[in-house]
């Protein structure tokens, strides 16, 4: 049987990661990318890791017309995993029909195109986010859905049920939807990472570039959340852990036998660290201060979520193995070789 695999947003942070572990674990990798966010020069990188060079096309997934004859082409394909969207919170609140149409549109796109193959396989890049502030932790699957905080927040919501409704309306496709926690951290290699373009919003590449004198201090949004020292709680997962369970999905899709053609799982680590501990991580494996000041919440933040993984490990045969402090060390690493 064929094994090669469509990686959408394949140059992206957790789609190179993921086309790494694809190919090393032997599978063939075709990556589509319209580098809207990411750079051509990551398939080199990417090469160079594995000493494999996966395909490579470059175009918008909106357009269908050059969707379906990369399908017709690409008809050995036996799954798809589904990264190419935008992903940037606040940009989502002022230019929320341009994540609409991209987000929504591909995703049709995408599932529309599956006809030309024989195998209907996808995995799909889904977000904690759908479970806003849950009522119970660790948040398990079965939690419901709280109204989005954002556009982008909606849009993972949105395709979460139009892949649900695709699914109910043909037994032959099967999807599994991955809800990542908050994945931070870079290849060991450091020849891949995060490359947020101009001034991050995540907290992980805030703190690198604080620490290596790009930015002069990281704003801590809020101290006076209940927890214990008063700064908000994520499941943060390495990203190399995080493209592993993208591997573990396309096999028991591979496998799938009486399953339910639809599925979604929780991918985290089951623990959950404050803004403070990642400053006191940091501070730790670099033994350098980090400069920071404590200012007000930041609107649309909730205050503590980690995920409960049970699902994951029994079904998948997957779990988070990468501690904190690897999660800051590569993140490091991996921040050093951009100054340079
Ligand atoms: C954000 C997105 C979420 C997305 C996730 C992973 C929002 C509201 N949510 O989640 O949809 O799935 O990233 O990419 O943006 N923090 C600071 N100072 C900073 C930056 C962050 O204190 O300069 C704090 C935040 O308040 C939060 C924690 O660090 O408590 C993590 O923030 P961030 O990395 O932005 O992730 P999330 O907000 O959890």
């Amino acid at each position: 049987m064929s094994k090669k695999i469509l990686v959408t947003g394949g140059t992206g942070y957790i789609g190179s990661h993921t086309v790494v572990e694809l190919i090393q674990e032997g599978f063939e990798v075709v990556i589509i990318d319209d580098l809207s966010n990411s750079q051509v020069e990551v398939v080199d990188r990417i090469a160079d890791i594995t000493g494999v060079k996966p395909g490579f096309e470059q175009f918008n997934l909106c357009d269908e017309g050059l969707l379906s004859d990369f399908f017709q082409r690409h008809n050995d394909i036996v799954g798809v995993i589904h990264f190419a969207a935008f992903k940037a919170v606040g940009e989502s609140v002022t230019k929320p029909l341009k994540y609409y149409r991209n987000n929504l549109v591909s995703l049709m796109n995408v599932l529309e195109s599956l006809d030309h193959l024989s195998l209907k396989n996808v995995v799909f890049s889904s977000s904690c986010t759908v479970y806003g502030q849950p009522d119970n932790l660790p948040v398990t699957e079965n939690a419901p859905l709280k109204p989005a905080e954002s556009p982008y927040g909606n849009t993972k919501k949105v395709c979460e049920e139009i892949l649900l409704d695709a699914c109910s309306a043909d037994i032959d496709l099967n999807v599994i939807s991955l809800r990542y926690f908050n994945p931070v951290g870079a290849h060991e290699s450091a020849l891949i990472g995060e490359l947020p373009k101009g001034k991050p919003n995540n907290l992980m590449p805030f703190i690198t570039q604080t620490g290596a004198g790009i930015l002069p201090e990281l704003s801590v949004f809020g101290d006076d959340y209940d927890t214990e020292d008063g700064t908000a709680i994520r499941d943060y997962v390495h990203v190399v852990d995080l493209a592993k369970a993208h591997i573990a999905a396309v096999k028991h899709l591979l496998n799938i036998s009486s399953d339910n053609n639809y599925q979604h799982y929780n991918i985290g680590t089951g623990n959950g660290y404050s803004v403070l501990d990642l400053i006191k991580s940091f501070e730790r494996h670099t033994g350098q201060k980090l400069p920071y000041k404590i200012v007000g919440r930041r609107a649309g933040d909730i205050e503590k979520i980690y995920a409960g993984t049970a699902l994951a490990n029994e079904r998948l045969n997957w779990s988070a193995k990468l501690e904190l402090d690897e999660m800051v060390s590569s993140a490091w690493k991996w921040q050093k070789t951009l100054k340079n």
